[in-house]
């Protein structure tokens, strides 16, 4: 059962600037809702019941929070639009959760976080960075899941030259046309590195035995804790992982170019 998603949100969002020197980049609109309510939304329809942000500071926070504010509006003009995002806000705030991490040291490192919280043997963790739209990306997943009992990795073929923006993973056994057992996955590699074209793309199923290995995990790539190297030391203890080439289309949201294309993709829809 998976009912815990975990979304980390502290990151600095250099990408993303001069917009994230004021803004939590997850809070900016894309075709007029902000980022994170897409993630949000995507999460309630595949059934998760509680989501734990990880955040660095108190604006997000705020942004789900502002109950006298809204109030106080709503009081004086009775706004029919007003009142409809409010109660909107107000079913997410219910199965919001925070923990905070202070020091940005990676996915890795945010995931550490939630630790205590986590109930369940898997849950799903969603990097807010990457819209999946027109298709559900977790629902599918949570159904591979319960079909092969496995962790679960979002994935993508990529251009070869690109490989180094993303994990890379090599391929162990086809299981069917989108499902693929995980050999091996490696955080960004050169090209002359990178052991596919198959990018891990941020949305996983992950067993909760993956704190063991993020408590003793080292730095990796540009000095960051990886989630993708604790999975790469669970697959070497055996663990299965499969990679979950879904359907949906895909927005880069985290990178200027990707961010200012995603609202122009959605406002098609
Ligand atoms: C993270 C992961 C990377 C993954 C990517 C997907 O990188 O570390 O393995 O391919 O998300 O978006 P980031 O985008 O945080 O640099």
């Amino acid at each position: 059962m998976i009912k815990q998603a975990i979304i980390p949100l502290a990151g600095l969002g250099t990408r993303l600037l001069p917009l994230t020197s004021v803004f939590a980049k997850e809070l900016l609109p894309i075709n007029g809702k902000p980022g994170i309510e897409y993630i949000i939304d995507e999460c309630i329809e595949a059934g998760i019941k509680e989501i734990i942000f990880i955040i660095s500071n108190k604006m997000i926070k705020n942004y789900f929070f502002n109950d006298v504010f809204f109030k106080k509006i709503i009081k004086k003009k009775k706004d029919k639009r007003i009142i409809r995002e409010y109660k909107k806000i107000l079913k997410y705030k219910k199965m919001i959760k925070f923990v905070y991490q202070n020091k940005p040291l990676g996915t890795g490192d945010a995931v550490l976080k939630t630790k205590k919280y986590i109930k369940n043997d898997y849950f799903l963790l969603l990097l807010p960075d990457d819209l999946i739209v027109k298709k559900n990306c977790s629902k599918a997943m949570i159904s591979v899941h319960k079909k092969y009992k496995s962790s679960i990795i979002a994935s993508m073929n990529v251009s070869k030259k690109n490989v180094s923006r993303w994990g890379i993973y090599s391929i162990k056994k086809k299981i069917d046309k989108r499902n693929f057992l995980i050999n091996d996955v490696i955080e960004k590699p050169s090209v002359k590195k990178a052991p596919s074209n198959k990018a891990v793309i941020g949305r996983y199923i992950l067993p909760k035995i993956i704190f063991n290995n993020l408590s003793k995990q080292k730095a990796g790539k540009g000095g960051e804790i990886h989630i993708t190297d604790a999975i790469q030391s669970l697959i070497k203890k055996h663990q299965k992982f499969i990679g979950h080439n879904f359907t949906g289309k895909y927005l880069d949201c985290g990178t200027m170019d990707g961010y200012i294309k995603s609202s122009l993709e959605i406002a098609k829809i």
